[in-house]
């Protein structure tokens, strides 16, 4: 069976920029594009749910003007991009900690989750400045607040409860987790959701990253057999 939810690290457009004697700059802009076509191919497949690492906690301790040109970078992306997913019935919303961006990138992902809100089709995750440890902490700390205001008790607090309170909310996990690039690590994604996720690695960097290569992750996940901690 195909995958309901992918996941996708998408990790590699520096050493693709070196590699081609670009800047990083122009590796993270053909990052943007193969971005752009994976969605749209995965939204061909049928997939239901594509969550896309776009921006982690870590990042922010990049160079200033990296981060800048990615933040400059999204805010154009989105731009361009929004009215073409609309039609496309691709529903976005983005997860992460919103406190380090600017008010006109938040304005942006305000109207880009507001004008798809009653999309059916692709459901579409971008996680930016989103770490999975800032995910299970501001969980807890939603937690907290529900017991302060006696709307639950320990008792009530169990795997269903922390998942609504998770960035993905009611979204299935991750079915098939893709990172890109070479390097065999989570880099803080979603450490709660991928607790059964099939992994895969692929060395292609992700500007290279095409329909073929998400054939092949898919293929690997069809002869995956998932056993959840039971032997049969
Ligand atoms: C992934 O590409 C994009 C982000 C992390 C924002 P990198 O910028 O990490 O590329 P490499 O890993 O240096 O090649
Ligand atoms: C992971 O890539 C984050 C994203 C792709 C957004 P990194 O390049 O930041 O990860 P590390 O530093 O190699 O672990
Ligand atoms: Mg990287």
């Amino acid at each position: 069976m195909k995958p309901n939810h992918i996941a996708i690290i998408m990790d590699g457009n520096g050493r693709w920029a070196t590699s081609h004697n670009k800047s990083r700059k122009f590796g993270h802009k053909r990052g943007a594009k193969s971005a752009r076509d994976i969605v749209r191919y995965t939204g061909m497949l049928g997939i239901k749910y594509l969550t896309l690492y776009a921006f982690s906690t870590e990042n922010w301790g990049r160079p200033l003007k990296e981060v800048d040109l990615l933040m400059t970078l999204f805010v154009e992306t989105l731009d361009s991009e929004i009215e073409d997913l609309n039609d496309n019935n691709v529903r976005v919303i983005f997860i992460g900690d919103r406190s380090g961006l600017t008010k006109s990138l938040i304005d942006k992902i305000d109207k880009a989750e507001l004008l798809t809100k009653d999309n059916q089709g692709l459901n579409l995750t971008v996680a930016l400045a989103y770490g999975g440890r800032w995910d299970i902490i501001n969980a807890t700390r939603l937690i907290l607040d529900k017991i302060q205001n006696n709307e639950l008790n320990h008792s009530d607090i169990d795997e269903d409860q922390l998942s609504s309170l998770m960035q993905l909310g009611s979204k299935p996990d991750p079915d098939l987790l893709i990172r890109t690039g070479g390097e065999k690590r989570i880099s803080n994604f979603l450490l709660w959701n991928i607790a059964y996720t099939e992994l895969y690695f692929c060395e292609s960097l992700w500007p290279d990253f095409n329909h073929s290569d998400l054939d092949i992750a898919i293929e690997f996940y069809t002869e995956r057999k998932r056993r959840y901690g039971k032997n049969v």
